[in-house]
């Protein structure tokens, strides 16, 4: 069993990032990849300079969160391999099937007046290249959150038709999602998920943040005026804001979502009980994080050597999947 996921630098890891996907990451075996994709950040406008910093950043977020170093790499220092896997892949997909991506539809169709034809090509082909990802090392487990499931999916799809049509190459995988926390969503917007690219960003706690900026948005965070009841609804949307906060304590604090808050009487308890399991949570990611950022030479090694063992992975399939596709010698 090979595990491998990633995450875009199109912003700075958020909550969600870390109780939905990267906190799993760290449980995983030797055998595991985890990755910061840069290339997937290009698909709509950015700035490099900041890109290559939020790179950085995240890796080292990866890394404090206990992901052995030797398990982490930079996708960009994958692009000729990727690039290639992709084109196969992107040979083997139809366009239906991309345009029918819920996250192209929602950042392509929110394109003022141009529309979807403005949107880079990029942001239709990237479940593709997501699919590449996964497919040059083999990966049989994908975990992620629940807004990825149909990217996976899709991957999984790609995998079978190209091993139906041309040779077996693929291990066929399948998207691993957390028991709390799949999808945590904006304090300030609950009807959104929380998200790093979020313009305003009050609803969002990043993993970076300090103690006193993560209270103050807890505490600014929309509940309901209609009942103090403290529970859980998930699926009511009425009751998002509190199902949600009721939610990131169980994730939290390793309890399922009523244990956590047995005996809290309000909703200023539940915030201020969610505030500080929060930051005890984030506390250690962030201190090693910080640390790690003072010494570029210790992450450039790390990136180099990363880079190195997942190129040495994926070469073999790679040049396997060429020459069943009747490509390469
Ligand atoms: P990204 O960067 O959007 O998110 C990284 C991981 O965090 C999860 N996540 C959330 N989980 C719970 N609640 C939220 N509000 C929340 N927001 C994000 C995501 O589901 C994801 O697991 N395309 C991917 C990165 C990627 C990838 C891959 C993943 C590139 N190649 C190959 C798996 C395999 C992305 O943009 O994730």
């Amino acid at each position: 069993m090979t595990r491998l996921s990633g995450i875009t630098p199109s912003g700075r890891v958020q909550l969600g990032n870390y109780l939905g996907a990267i906190r799993h990451w760290a449980k995983g075996s030797g055998d595991d990849l985890y990755f910061v994709s840069d290339l997937h950040a290009m698909t709509t406008a950015y700035n490099p300079a900041r890109l290559r910093s939020l790179t950085t950043e995240q890796l080292a977020v990866l890394i404090a969160a206990g992901i052995p170093a030797d398990s982490v790499f930079v996708q960009s220092d994958l692009t000729r391999e990727l690039g290639a896997l992709t084109w196969l892949l992107e040979c083997t997909c139809t366009y239906g099937e991309a345009g029918r991506m819920i996250q192209f539809k929602e950042k392509a169709g929110a394109k003022s007046g141009k529309g979807r034809t403005g949107a880079r090509l990029s942001l239709l082909t990237y479940p593709v290249l997501m699919a590449a990802d996964i497919l040059l090392q083999g990966a049989t487990e994908v975990p992620v959150g629940a807004d990825q499931v149909q990217h996976v999916e899709l991957a999984r799809a790609l995998a079978r038709r190209f091993n139906a049509t041309y040779g077996e190459v693929f291990p066929i995988p399948r998207a691993v999602l957390p028991p709390v926390a799949a999808r945590v969503r904006d304090l300030s917007d609950p009807s959104r998920k929380m998200s790093k690219s979020t313009r305003d960003s009050v609803g969002v706690i990043f993993v970076l943040d300090e103690p006193d900026l993560i209270r103050r948005k807890i505490r600014r965070a929309v509940t309901d005026g209609a009942t103090e009841t403290i529970s859980a609804e998930p699926g009511n949307p009425a009751r998002a804001g509190v199902t949600n906060l009721v939610e990131i304590l169980a994730a939290c604090t390793a309890s399922d979502p009523d244990g956590a808050v047995a005996g809290i009487g309000s909703y200023r308890q539940l915030k201020e009980t969610v505030a500080e399991a929060v930051i005890e949570t984030l506390r250690p990611v962030r201190e090693g994080a910080t640390t790690l950022l003072a010494d570029p030479a210790e992450l450039g090694r790390v990136r180099k050597t990363g880079a190195g063992r997942a190129a040495e992975r994926g070469e073999h399939r790679l040049s396997a999947a060429l020459r069943l596709a009747g490509a390469g010698q």
